[in-house]
């Protein structure tokens, strides 16, 4: 088997288990989608990337490339993004309780725009970028209330979401648009939406899009910028059958321009945020088998990886689809539970799937696990992250190194503390 051209075999001879790859054509190609069809006669639009899905420095160059911008949510992802001096006139700064530190770092590397949650952040940011004489773009987000059909912990426009702010608080969006007037530092530019994530349910886009513009003609503010956020589903398993990103982009464009003309709006610029249908399906995890148990109802295939790598089983019950790498042309005789080698009995990647007979030492490949895999990895068990490859027309190439013991072990410090005055903080 091979991916961007690369033996997997060679792969993790060369750099062991388990490994994450990316297939970095197939990451271009959708941005390459994303770029070439949301598009408009009638505003600018602008493609930005949730960096939350994957980040690391070489993923952010490969966005450079292609000239998309950046959605980070903590100076975490900020950091990464200034490693590669990411030009901060396309980065979007969200997050419902942003730092003062975070907002300090944002508004000193130029950060263009600043997607606020809610009523108090506007205050703090005001105080924030006069103090430092600073002038910063304004997304307001908006939660407009549109049920994504998704796991529940993953929607993000229930009535009693905790992000944004409820679309029929009209008097209090108007006061902090107010309140941008005024200052001197926040420029108002428009409102965001991201109404969930793995959403194949596309109405729930339009039925978003035309409450976001019917509330623009409501309120009676210029309105520059909207923000439709990300959510578009990615194949995991057979079962999930998402719409080419082409017409989905169409039918979000043209959404937009039928409501715009509806009710009488015009908008300057329409952007969107995809981060896992960017990365999900160009992403395989490549796990070496080790031991396989019979118990009374099932058989196990144990991985030398597992939640660690990828919580997304357990926290999502979330679906994934593997093969057995040098069985792949093989009867598939067996019914197994991929487990992991957490302390954790629902440390199970994927229950009940039909592969040929496994041995030891056998390669696993997990497919479409490019999306929020790596980027919600822990070290539980003291597990290390495990190394990223990105390979591309037979070439491949380390973009984050596999973690050490010792790397952990940096963290492990004892001093004495010392407490400090009321004022200063630790
Ligand atoms: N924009 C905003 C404001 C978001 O909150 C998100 C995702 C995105 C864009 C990108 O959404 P995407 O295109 O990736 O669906 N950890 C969960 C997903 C959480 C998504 C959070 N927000 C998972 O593993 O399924």
């Amino acid at each position: 088997m091979k991916i961007g051209g690369v033996n997997v075999e060679q792969l993790v001879a060369t750099c062991g288990s388990p490994l994450q790859v990316y297939d970095e054509a197939a990451i271009e190609t959708k941005l390459n989608e994303y770029q070439a069809n949301f598009v408009s006669d009638y505003f600018e639009t602008e493609v930005i990337y949730a960096s939350k899905a994957f980040t690391c420095q070489a993923m952010l160059q490969l966005l450079q490339t292609f000239n998309t911008s950046l959605d980070v949510v903590s100076g975490g992802e900020l950091f990464v993004a200034k490693a590669v001096k990411f030009d901060p006139n396309k980065i979007y700064f969200h997050g419902n309780n942003k730092t003062e530190d975070e907002i300090v770092d944002a508004l000193h590397y130029g950060v263009k725009t600043m997607v606020v949650d809610n009523v108090y952040e506007i205050d703090t940011l005001i105080q924030i970028a006069s103090k430092l004489n600073k002038q910063v773009h304004v997304l307001i987000r908006l939660n407009p209330k549109v049920e994504a059909h998704t796991h529940a912990y993953i929607m993000t426009a229930t009535s009693d979401s905790k992000f944004g702010i409820d679309i029929d608080k009209e008097s209090e969006i108007k006061a902090m648009i107010q309140k941008m007037e005024v200052s001197d530092n926040l420029i108002f530019d428009g409102f965001h939406s991201h109404i969930g994530s793995q959403i194949f349910a596309y109405d729930a886009f339009t039925v978003a899009i035309d409450k976001l513009v019917n509330f623009i003609a409501k309120i009676g503010y210029p309105v520059h910028t909207l923000n439709m956020g990300g959510g578009f589903g990615v194949v995991y398993t057979s079962e999930d059958k998402p719409a080419p990103v082409r017409e989905v982009m169409k039918q979000l464009i043209s959404a937009l321009e039928a409501s715009c003309i509806k009710h009488q709006v015009s908008i300057q610029k329409a952007c969107i945020e995809p981060g896992r249908s960017v990365v999900a399906e160009a992403g395989y995890t490549l796990y070496r088998v080790g031991f396989t148990k019979q118990t009374e109802n099932k058989q196990f295939l144990f991985v030398d990886g597992g939640m660690a790598d990828n919580i997304r089983p357990a926290l999502y019950d979330a679906k994934y689809s593997c093969d057995l790498v040098h069985r792949i042309n093989e009867a598939k005789t067996e019914i197994y539970d991929i487990a992991g080698k957490c302390c954790e009995s629902g440390d199970i990647l994927i229950h009940d799937i039909a592969l040929p007979k496994a041995t030891s030492n056998d390669i696993l490949v997990v497919y479409s696990t490019g999306a929020y895999g790596y980027s919600m990895a822990s070290n539980y068990n003291r597990l290390n992250r495990l190394a990223v490859v990105f390979v591309k027309a037979g070439k491949a190439r380390q973009v984050l190194r596999r973690e050490t013991y010792e790397d952990q072990m940096r963290l492990d410090e004892i001093k004495e503390i010392t407490m400090v005055e009321e004022e200063e903080t630790c």
